[in-house]
């Protein structure tokens, strides 16, 4: 089986010293006598790619970053390439995170342009789907999750998916094993359509909102769940490593 992703996604957080130790500290435990039993991942801000990189050099732990855009470089003020991310050692880039497509307005074509981009870079796109609390309460959940998918999947190439409801992001809100298990059977039963039952098994499906050590067991145990997209919890080192260590 596979082993489980737990990427951490730090979001807008994180100056040189603390996001330093952080990384230090998560490295360090890496390298440590008992080896991780799931892949990490974390994802600093931009400005902390170039020296958490350096921490995490044989850590085993990969990098990765929180956007990229779907021009290859150019007249684009304010906004970092693929290559760009490439280039300072990342092998994964989120995308369409829910805070993205609200505080930016971003759509699924656009999440498709960027996914695209970050394959020709040689990255691992993180596609993030995931439904409001509206669109949940109306019934419309597996719908919204499946347009999302239809429009921001690249035709070819591999992906890592999140789930992640947007009513459980940062609010303490955990959704039920029940209800990550229906969203989970249902996206990979979509992938096996669309791309053959070979190719949605290999497409792991993480699950994000609420992550903690308390819950990370549970949620990782559901069929179809193939690892945490963490924001919180991946902020301190502890936690971050006890929700690895969940997953054994
Ligand atoms: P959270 O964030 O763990 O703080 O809910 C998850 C995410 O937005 O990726």
């Amino acid at each position: 089986m596979a082993r489980k992703l737990i990427a951490g996604n730090w979001k807008m957080n994180g100056l040189l010293a603390g996001a330093t130790a952080l990384a230090g500290e998560l490295a360090a435990r890496a390298k440590g006598p008992q080896a991780p039993v799931c892949d990490f991942l974390v994802c600093p801000p931009a400005q902390l790619l170039f020296p958490v990189a350096e921490l995490l050099e044989d850590s085993g732990i990969a990098l990765g970053a929180q956007d990229c855009h779907w021009a290859q470089a150019g007249a684009h003020t304010g906004d970092i390439s693929a290559a760009m991310l490439a280039d300072t050692g990342c092998s994964h880039v989120i995308l369409g995170h829910s805070e993205r497509r609200s505080d930016h307005g971003e759509s699924s074509a656009q999440v498709k342009a960027k996914a695209e981009a970050a394959q020709l870079a040689g990255l691992t796109p993180i596609i993030c789907v995931g439904e409001t609390a509206e669109e949940r309460k109306a019934g419309e959940a597996l719908q919204v999750i499946e347009a999302q998918l239809r429009e921001s999947l690249p035709e070819v190439g591999d992906v890592v998916i999140a789930y992640e409801p947007v009513w459980a992001i940062g609010t303490g809100l955990t959704a039920t094993p029940g209800d990550v298990a229906e969203a989970h059977a249902h996206i990979h039963g979509l992938l096996a359509t669309w791309h053959g039952g070979a190719a949605a098994d290999a497409t792991p499906v993480l699950y994000g909102g609420s992550v903690k050590p308390e819950n990370a067991a549970e949620l990782l145990a559901v069929d179809h769940v193939g690892g945490a997209l963490v924001g919180g919890a991946s902020l301190k080192a502890l936690d971050f490593w006890a929700i690895g260590e969940a997953c054994s």
